[in-house]
């Protein structure tokens, strides 16, 4: 059976690139990508592209030469379950915020309401896959919710949990260091896998397309993300090191990351990772660990999600003690509040936590991000409910231009490293500055002799400040 119609059940930050790709790539393959929310079904299907919900390089490109042909996105989740031969599941696994396991375990509930939704629809055999990020083991529970259902449906569970990094996702999912994915290796099974390579093999050369065991596969994911996270989490315990001593820790980056076995990737300190899965995907494997009764397993890891709030805490902390110890009523300006660059995702920010720090000492900041808008940036703060909205609202500022954003700033702290930053006019910065003039570098982009030669006094994170 080749496929000719998949469903993709969740139009976020990996369900709509990946299905954008795969139908540009298999225009045989009608896909069509479903969700619940309506207004980011309408989002995804605005005339204006700039207004998909998403944000990636490249992307509407790929929408433009898709969207109506093959790739449909649809709040019809019923009908495109009932029609596809494969559904993929991309919904969200925050961490649980209640009961047991609540701010470390995977919250499991619309992974279980899609299995519910698809046992309550199917009438021929599906394939489903697991695109979400899912502890080791969720394919029995879903493969058990499917198989109770008494209707004769035949289900192969596939894992197939996406490695794209957003701000790259276009690039990444076009040429993939790998592409893995999880059967049963039953003949049914190994014909399930088969179906999903073939699939794949369209773009991806079949020496990058991996197969293993169900269970192998979902906990590649969480260890995945989990070693790229404790690379950062450890050059970043480096930075402050760097700082006492007088090294830098740029330097010290490059020095190891020549070293072929370390590798010189993923080594950029920083305020602190952010985004919406290293903290959450770390967290999952410390429940998991804990439910083993692997203690030292589960210390082992939370250590890394421990070194990224010391992190962005240091931060916040730094940028106080160099103000005189008091921000009280003085404005300082963000740039940058996504969690990385080139994407318009907020999700764990570090600057969240910094400005959240910041405002509990009655600072007043202003942000400026070049793809983040205002209501997303109060969303986040009020979210963390520490003040009421009214006084976010009060306290923070959002604008759509740094230079309107600066005027009259006691500092700037650079929160993102988007690459227009390098490029301001930092001589025009200064001059609507009010001195002494501060830089607090979180991303360690700016040229420090330059701003320093300006007459900025300049932190950059990990340098001998
Ligand atoms: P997201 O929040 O952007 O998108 C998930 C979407 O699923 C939402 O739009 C939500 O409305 C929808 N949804 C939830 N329940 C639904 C239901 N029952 N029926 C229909 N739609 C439903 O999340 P995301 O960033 O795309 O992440 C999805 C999964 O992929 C997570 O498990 C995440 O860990 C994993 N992942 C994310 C990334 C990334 O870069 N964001 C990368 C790799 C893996
Ligand atoms: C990460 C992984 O890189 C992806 O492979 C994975 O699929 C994804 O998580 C996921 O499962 O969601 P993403 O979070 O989109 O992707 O972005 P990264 O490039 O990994 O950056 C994560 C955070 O770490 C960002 O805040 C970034 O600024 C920070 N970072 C990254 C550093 O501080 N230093 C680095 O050297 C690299």
């Amino acid at each position: 059976m080749a496929i000719k119609n998949i469903c993709c059940i969740g139009a976020g930050y990996v369900g709509g690139p990946t299905m954008a790709v795969i139908a540009q790539k298999c225009p045989d393959i009608n896909i069509t990508v479903v969700d619940i929310n309506e207004a980011r079904i309408i989002a995804w299907n605005d005339d204006d592209l700039t207004k998909l919900p998403v944000f990636e390089p490249g992307l509407d490109s790929i929408v433009r030469e898709t969207r109506g042909k093959n790739l449909f996105f649809s709040t019809d989740v019923d009908a495109a379950i009932d029609r596809a031969e494969m559904i993929f599941i991309s919904v969200n696994t925050p961490t649980k915020t209640y009961g047991k396991g609540k701010g470390m375990a995977a919250d499991l509930k619309y992974i279980e309401l899609c299995a519910r939704q698809i046992a309550k629809i199917s009438k021929n055999d599906k394939i489903v896959v697991e695109k979400s990020t899912l502890p080791v083991r969720t394919a029995s529970t879903i493969k058990s919710i499917l198989d109770n259902t008494g209707n004769n449906v035949k289900y192969q569970i596939l894992s197939n949990p996406e490695f794209l990094a957003e701000g790259t996702a276009v690039e990444d999912l076009l040429q993939p260091d790998r592409v893995l994915i999880g059967g049963d290796t039953t003949i049914e099974g190994e014909r399930a896998v088969a179906e999903l390579v073939d699939i794949y093999s369209n773009w991806v050369p079949k020496e990058k397309i991996l197969t293993t065991n169900v269970w192998s596969s979902e906990l590649s994911k969480l260890t995945a993300n989990a070693f790229l996270a404790q690379r950062v989490s450890s050059i970043n315990a480096m930075s402050v090191i760097c700082e006492r001593t007088g090294a830098d820790v740029y330097e010290v980056a490059k020095a190891i990351g020549m070293d072929s076995r370390i590798g010189s990737k993923f080594l950029k300190p920083s305020v602190g990772f952010g985004g919406s899965c290293f903290q959450k995907d770390i967290l999952n494997l410390v429940y998991i660990a804990k439910s083993y009764g692997l203690d030292e397993v589960a210390n082992y890891w939370e250590g890394v999600v421990e070194m990224n709030n010391y992190q962005k805490n240091r931060f916040s902390d730094k940028i106080i003690t160099t103000m005189y110890n008091t921000v009280s009523g003085k404005k300082i300006t963000f740039f940058g509040w996504a969690f990385k660059k080139d994407t318009n995702d907020t999700r764990e920010s570090p600057a969240i936590q910094v400005a959240d720090n910041l405002l509990n000492e009655q600072a007043q900041i202003s942000v400026f991000d070049p793809k983040v808008d205002q209501d997303q940036v109060y969303k986040d703060l009020n979210l963390l409910n520490t003040r009421d909205p009214e006084t976010n609202l009060k306290l923070v500022k959002v604008l759509e231009s740094p230079y309107e954003a600066i005027i009259g700033s006691h500092a700037v702290a650079i929160l993102t490293e988007w690459e227009e930053f390098r490029h301001y006019d930092w001589n025009k910065i200064y001059e609507s500055m009010l001195k002494p003039a501060f830089v607090f570098d979180g991303r360690g982009i700016v040229d420090v002799n330059n701003l320093k030669s300006i007459g900025f006094s300049v932190y950059k994170i990990g340098a001998g400040n």
